[in-house]
This record gives C-alpha cells, structure tokens and sequence, in this order.
C-alpha cells in the first residue's frame, strides 16, 4: 500500500554487481582483510568509510544502536571515542560486549564485527583527546552527562559559552574523566559483498586459538 506521503518502497531495489569475493581473494587474516576494504572505501572517497553502527545490549535486555568514528583498527581491536557515562557507556559497564557495523553502499559491502569490548588506558584517551579540535575538546566538556535531556538549544550554548570562557582557546583544556575511548576485541568478523539476484558473498572469520577459521555462509 501507499499513498501521496510514503513512497512505494517495494519497487525499489538495486542488483549488486560491483564485485566478488572468492576463498581465493579472503586475506588470511580478517584485519588485513577489513584494512583493505577501508583502503579501498578511503582511495575511492566514500564518505566517513569509517562511521560504524555500534550495537550494545544493557542490563534490561534491550538493543540500541548508534554511529560512532572509527579511529584505530590494529591488532588490539577496533577503537572509537565516547562518552562513558551515554547510554553506550552505561550498556558497556553492564555488557561489556557489541557489535559494530561497516555499510560501504558505493562499494556494496558490508562488514560486521564482534567481540568484547574494554576501555582504551586514560592515556591513549588523552592523546586522543588533545588531538581533537579545541571545539570538539569543548563540546565534550558541554555533552555531560550525554544522552541526558536537555531543555533547550539555548542551555546547551550558554554551557559551551561558558566552557570558552573557561579555558580560552590557546590555553590547555583537561580530557574530562567521563570521556574516553573503547576497544572492541574482535573474536568473530564477517564480510559481505552484494552480488547479482541477491546471490551474494559472504565469509565468516571466527577466532580458533592463535589463528581463525573462514566459512562461506548462504547469503
Ligand atoms: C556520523 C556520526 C558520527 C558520530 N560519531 C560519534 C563518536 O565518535 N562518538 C560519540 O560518542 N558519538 C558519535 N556520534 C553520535 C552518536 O551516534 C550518538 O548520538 C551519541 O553518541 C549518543 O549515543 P547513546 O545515547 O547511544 O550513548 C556520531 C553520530 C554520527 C551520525
């Protein structure tokens, strides 16, 4: 059914036909394989290519889901920057696990990682910090407690007024305790590559001792 207001989503679809990914492409090790792609998404200028879906369960059971900036993949994990008191934050103290999320529409890709997740030290969170704009540096100081109400627009620019006045630009401004950032340990990844009639390709790496294991899955 639609009408005026709601488009007919059902005739909307696209055919996957950018790529493949065969056993014989899959790099051996699942971080080289997502670098790769990153790279890929980066050289061909996708926008934010690493923008990730987190997904966190709290103590209630209930899922959320919300965008964060990728901003360290290594050997350690996959790193992003927070508040710890958010409602993510608040999910993570309860389940320290997750979930996150790669959409590369452009490149018709998808990557899924899980794992737990554990805080990065406070002193790769302020490197970090320090490394952000002064304005961001504010804004982390003004977002407190995140994902609070907030009554209006004006309250939360008076805050970040205030917070300039504070620590006037050029002047040192301090990491807040609540900010920082999270890893999350991959033990299991999975790459998506849309294919033609929804054929697609898809392949698991799970964590077997030192090493992973790779399993084709029905698309
Ligand atoms: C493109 C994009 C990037 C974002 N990056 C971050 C980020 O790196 N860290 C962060 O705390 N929130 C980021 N956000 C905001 C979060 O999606 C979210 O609104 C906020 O963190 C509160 O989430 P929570 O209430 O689930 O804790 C980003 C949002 C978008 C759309």
């Amino acid at each position: 059914m639609s009408d005026s207001t709601s488009p007919d989503l059902t005739a909307l679809r696209l055919n996957y036909t950018r790529g493949e990914l065969r056993r014989a492409d899959l790099n051996p090790d699942p971080l080289g394989q997502f670098q790769g792609w990153l790279e890929e998404a980066l050289r061909d200028k996708l926008r934010e290519p690493y923008a990730l879906s987190l997904a966190t369960v709290g103590a209630s059971g209930r899922p959320s889901v919300r965008t964060v900036l990728l901003r360290g993949a290594d050997e350690r994990g996959l790193t992003f920057y927070t508040n710890y008191d958010s409602r993510k934050g608040r999910d993570l103290a309860a389940n320290p696990q997750a979930e996150v999320l790669f959409h590369w529409a452009e490149h018709e890709r998808q990557v899924r990682a899980y794992g737990p997740v554990t805080r990065v030290s406070k002193e790769e969170s302020t490197a970090y910090f320090h490394a952000r704009p002064y304005q961001s540096q504010l804004a982390a100081h003004a977002s407190d407690p995140q994902s609070a109400p907030v009554e209006n627009r004006a309250a939360l620019e008076q805050k970040f007024a205030e917070l300039c006045g504070r620590y006037p630009e050029g002047s040192p401004v301090p990491k807040p305790g609540f900010w920082g950032g999270y890893r999350v340990e991959v033990r299991e990844w999975e790459f998506w590559q849309g294919r033609r009639n929804r054929m697609h390709d898809r392949f698991r790496y799970t964590r077997e001792g030192e090493g992973w294991r790779t399993e084709r899955l029905m698309p």
